[in-house]
């Protein structure tokens, strides 16, 4: 048993063992995971897809931005109390160009520069799709996301790249499509089926959100498109029943040292701390209600969202993880240096939205560092109680997510705890529902922790309702997964038995 109180002599982490999970993994992998600590539940089955950037330099070159590495897919297949890892790069045309050529061959989004100082970068528009953010499989796809370009198709079995996928013609080349999909579990305009909902953002002086909905099968049900005044930095957006909600950060754009290739065009967007974040609200429903409403509130940044509901006819509440301003790499400064005490944390923040009188408030709700929320997927969009997060080991101040954090959002504190301080370093968590489970947290918590000590990653297997008695299991891989991004699960599986035995 674990407590919140665990302390250690000095910082519960080492800043230069952390850095080394920002290691690049060129190698690709599979083989059944046979170091295993403790059991992998007989009921656990299906995959576990994780994505991040695999390269953290291009040929010698480092990248100035981890989000600007080649996406590398990881899959973890349970069944029967064994489990099969496998690893592959998306062999997206930017990757397999480099790696013909030997060379960097492309500037990156967040400020990663091609050798050769401003002449060498200067007018180079042309964008990397490093497919690095997320992974889903719907409708019988696997896709490899990342948001400002279109999906990676890959075949769920070997991970090897199908190529770009435009879902049957419902996106055209040069389409953008958002990393972070939601499923609405029961989406009412269905009849109760399931549906994906994303979106993809067209920015300039004012941005153009559109909404795309599938069903299972990945049909197109519904796209609707909405212009809204202003550039826009979204990442994430929530859904509810009827809505779907975007936070526009206050940031501007700069568009001039990316155009002279001076800096990445991530570098030139800059906080507004005097501006309000607005809230968007656009109704699902876009034959009843076409009135989308902006909202203002108090301004902080938002990646990610944990989750939205509607409280009653005119009032959605948000969960969101929300910094005082945008955290950004400095030019010239190396990010796996990173001095976490200098920024500012993440932090769980719940915002009130009235729809009748056009006001949104902000609470506080949680002040320990955390991030990449996530809650049982039963319960996207409708009243929960539970969810699961990143979060720093100390109570307070900001440093690297070494543990996962169970938060009660009915009593409004931190209902269990457990972390891998001092050597491990997690990522997102993702939830599992059990398949006989009877409550909203009956489901197993994964997670891929770096482990510092050993140089060498592993995936723990939690209890959502028993985090403080620790891993049910950890399964430890024979090499290292650099920090990744998003992942999910599905209850397919797709390695077949006689495979690497
Ligand atoms: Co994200």
């Amino acid at each position: 048993m674990q407590n919140l109180e665990q302390k250690f002599d000095s910082q519960p982490y080492d800043r230069e063992q952390w850095g080394k999970g920002y290691q690049s993994l060129p190698q690709e992998y599979e083989y059944w995971i046979d170091e295993i600590e403790g059991e992998i539940p007989q009921n656990l089955e299906g995959t576990l897809f994780r994505n991040g950037p695999g390269l953290l330099e291009v040929h010698g070159i480092p990248l100035q931005h981890p989000f600007d590495g080649d996406g590398m897919i990881s899959a973890v297949s349970f069944k029967d109390g064994r489990a099969h890892f496998r690893n592959r790069f998306v062999k997206t045309k930017a990757y397999l160009a480099e790696q013909e050529a030997g060379k960097m061959l492309y500037r990156g989004v967040f400020g990663t520069q091609k050798p050769g100082g401003w002449l060498n970068n200067a007018f180079d528009f042309e964008l990397k799709n490093i497919a690095n953010t997320n992974i889903i499989y719907w409708g019988d796809r696997l896709l490899a996301l990342w948001e400002a370009a279109e999906p990676y198709r890959l075949d769920p079995q070997t991970l090897e790249t199908i190529g770009i996928d435009y879902l049957d013609g419902v996106l055209e080349p040069g389409d953008s499509f958002s990393a972070h999909p939601w499923i609405d579990p029961n989406c009412k305009m269905d009849g109760g089926e399931p549906c994906l909902v994303n979106f993809s953002i067209k920015v300039g002086l004012s941005s153009t959100i559109t909404i795309y909905e599938f069903n299972p099968q990945g049909k197109l049900l519904r796209r609707h498109a909405h212009t809204v005044p202003g550039f826009s930095f979204i990442h994430d957006f929530a859904i509810t029943p009827n809505y779907c909600i975007f936070f526009q950060n206050p940031v501007s754009f700069n568009p001039i040292p990316f155009v002279l290739g001076f800096r990445g065009a991530g570098e030139c967007v800059k906080y507004q701390p005097d501006r309000p974040t607005k809230v968007i609200i656009i109704p699902r429903n876009n034959t009843v209600d076409k009135e989308v409403k902006i909202l203002e509130t108090n301004s902080g940044f938002v990646f990610h969202h944990v989750n939205a509901r509607e409280i009653s006819e005119n009032e959605i509440c948000i969960d969101s993880v929300a910094y005082e301003y945008l955290p950004q790499v400095k030019p010239d400064t190396d990010y796996k240096k990173s001095d976490f005490e200098a920024s500012a944390p993440g932090q769980l923040w719940q915002f009130t939205a009235n729809l009748k009188n056009g006001s949104a408030r902000s609470q506080l709700i949680n002040a320990r560092a955390c991030e990449f929320p996530v809650i049982n997927p039963n319960q996207v969009g409708r009243d929960y109680r539970y969810l699961f997060v990143g979060a720093a080991h100390n109570s307070t101040g900001n440093a690297p997510l070494q543990a996962i954090l169970k938060f009660d959002r009915h009593s409004l504190t931190e209902e269990q705890f457990w972390s891998f301080a001092p050597y491990g370093y997690v990522s997102e968590p993702i939830f599992v529902p059990k398949p006989d489970g009877n409550s909203e947290d009956d489901g197993w918590i994964l997670a891929l922790v770096y482990d510092g000590s050993r140089h060498c990653s592993k995936v723990a297997i939690l209890d959502g309702k028993n985090l403080n008695n620790g891993p049910i299991a950890q399964l430890y891989l024979k090499h290292h997964i650099p920090y990744g991004l998003h992942g999910s699960w599905t209850d397919k599986y797709f390695i077949s038995l006689e495979e690497g035995q």
